[in-house]
């Protein structure tokens, strides 16, 4: 497993030098198709439930799940989230991460201020992750950061955090927001993702009725996604999709 995180992990660091403006998401899926073939992984989302490629690439304000297409082109300013799964040795990793098209300066200060405390929140719940703690404590630890901001921001409901393994997506659900003291306990040797999805407005979600997966926010505001893999140890945790060059 730890395998298929690398790849994942290796893929991502690479995505930044591909993504341009003008570059459409359907290359930035040939890309990521081409490197886990490379390093001799399958992408998991490719056919997943019919899911129709190899990457979601969701920009703006698609929350998750976005589809790419050549029609689908990004600009300067946009932000856009890419979320790799690999699959390798029998067992998947799963990241995510935000990135700025053009460049942070490019992007205004509502979206960089969205990208940076979103990336806040995951790793702040990470840190909740040791044998002892509860699932619960995980979105507590996420909503009480975001309502301590102040800025107003929704935390997505409807998408969760799962256990991974040599399934996609497994027990247990981790959701984004919650009660400490809940939930299941955490146990050395869990696998699971951690993945806020936070909102500039409204956490109301609006499925596509177009292709039946792309989901955007319902007031048409930016949304934000970071996500890794982690490991329950011992003594804490081990986060599997570690970026290789120190980048997340
Ligand atoms: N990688 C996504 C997650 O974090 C799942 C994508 S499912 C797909 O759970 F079918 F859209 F690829
Ligand atoms: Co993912
Ligand atoms: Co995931």
């Amino acid at each position: 497993m730890r395998e298929a995180c690398r790849v994942t992990a290796t893929i991502l660091d690479e995505v930044e030098a591909v993504i341009r403006p003008g570059i459409s998401t359907e290359e930035i899926n040939t890309f990521v198709h081409r490197r886990t073939a490379e390093m001799g992984a399958i992408p998991s989302p490719l056919n997943y439930k019919g899911f129709p490629k190899s990457v979601c690439v969701s920009p703006n304000d698609v929350i998750c799940h976005g589809i790419p297409a050549p029609f689908v082109i990004l600009k300067e300013g946009d932000i856009v989230n890419v979320d790799v799964t690999s699959f390798k040795n029998g067992f998947h990793g799963d990241s995510s991460r935000m990135f700025f098209v053009g460049g942070e300066d490019a992007c205004s200060q509502e979206a960089r201020d969205l990208v940076h405390t979103t990336r806040e929140a995951l790793m702040l719940a990470i840190r909740e992750v040791r044998p002892g703690k509860r699932i619960g404590d995980i979105g507590a630890a996420i909503q009480e950061f975001i309502k301590g901001t102040k800025r107003g921001y929704g935390i997505v409901r409807e998408y969760t955090g799962h256990g991974l393994g040599r399934e996609f997506h497994e027990a247990p659900q981790v959701v984004h927001v919650g009660k400490r003291g809940t939930g299941d306990l955490i146990r050395p040797g869990m696998t699971f993702t951690i993945e806020p999805m936070i909102n500039v407005g409204s956490p109301k979600t609006a499925l596509s009725k177009v292709d039946g997966w792309t989901v955007r926010t319902a007031d048409g505001q930016l949304s934000a996604q970071w996500e890794h893999t982690v490991l329950v140890t011992e003594s804490g945790h081990e986060v599997m999709t570690a970026s290789p060059k120190g980048l997340f």
